[in-house]
């Protein structure tokens, strides 16, 4: 079953295309990497994906639900649950309370959010740091604690923007082994689902999306160039002149 679809989505700042028509989908338990350069459009179709901004053109469906014009809440609601570029962690609140606010999307009673908090913040390797302020975690903590509450929200399509940049290698290591668990175990674990969850990945580290990714998408100056497996989209020329010429620059950002 197709978890995300896409197709012909556009969005305009003005007279910039920030996408231009783009068409994708991902199936059920894919992890999908999403890679281009700087300002290709990436946070952009994640924000219209989760409903944070509309497109002007284009539609996107999630189980076959047509989510383009619905609200945040809506969407997530749906499914769809997203980290941000720059955390937005609630930095005045204990790292429990973070994840208790995502909980209740889908929990009114504050006892049944707190327990799903606590078995997710266990779960994401967040335990015993439940009543630490969010704000005085290191970073790798705060992304770690953005994707926790996004999880508690139940998702069955997870959007992760950037959740490693910035990270020393060995938290990467770490931050890839979340991504790798909570696609393998989450599902069964927290939502009585079998099979693994689609999850779509954006990141500039190549040596981490690569691996990661069952299929990689390409975006450039809003418009997708490639689309396929992680190998023949590394040998691809278009994708190599766009973006993979510049990886050791973009690493270095
Ligand atoms: N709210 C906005 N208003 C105006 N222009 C915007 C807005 N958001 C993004 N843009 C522009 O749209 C283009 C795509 O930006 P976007 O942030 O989606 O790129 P990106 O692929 O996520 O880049 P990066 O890898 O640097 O995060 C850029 O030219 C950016 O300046
Ligand atoms: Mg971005």
């Amino acid at each position: 079953m197709i978890a995300l679809q896409v197709d012909r989505l556009t969005k305009r700042f003005g007279g910039l295309a920030a996408n231009d028509g783009v068409t994708f989908q991902v199936g059920e338990g894919e992890i999908v990497g999403l890679i281009g350069p700087n300002g290709a459009g990436k946070t952009t179709l994640f924000n219209c994906i989760a409903g944070y901004l509309h497109p002007e053109q284009g539609q996107i469906h999630v189980f076959g639900r047509e989510v383009t014009h619905r609200r945040p809440d809506q969407i997530c609601k749906l499914g769809v649950s997203r980290t941000w570029q720059l955390v937005r962690i609630f930095r005045r609140m204990s790292v429990l309370d973070n994840v208790i606010c995502g909980a209740f999307n889908r929990l009114n009673a504050t006892g049944a959010a707190r327990k799903l908090a606590l078995r997710l913040v266990a779960f994401a390797g967040l335990g015993g740091k439940e009543e630490v302020i969010a704000g005085t975690l290191t970073l790798a903590d705060k992304k770690r604690l953005e994707i926790t509450r996004a999880l508690a929200t139940l998702p069955r399509v997870l959007l992760l923007d950037e959740a490693m940049s910035g990270l020393t290698p060995a938290e990467t290591g770490a931050a890839v082994d979340l991504v790798r668990l909570v696609h393998r175990d989450f599902q069964r674990e927290f939502a009585g689902a079998s099979g693994p969850m689609a999850i779509c990945v954006v990141e500039h580290v190549m040596e981490v999306v690569m691996p990661l990714s069952h299929r990689v998408i390409v975006l450039n100056y809003g418009r997708l160039i490639a689309d396929g497996e992680p190998e023949a989209v590394s040998r691809d020329e278009h994708v190599i002149n766009a973006y993979l010429g510049q990886k050791y620059s973009a690493r270095r950002r």
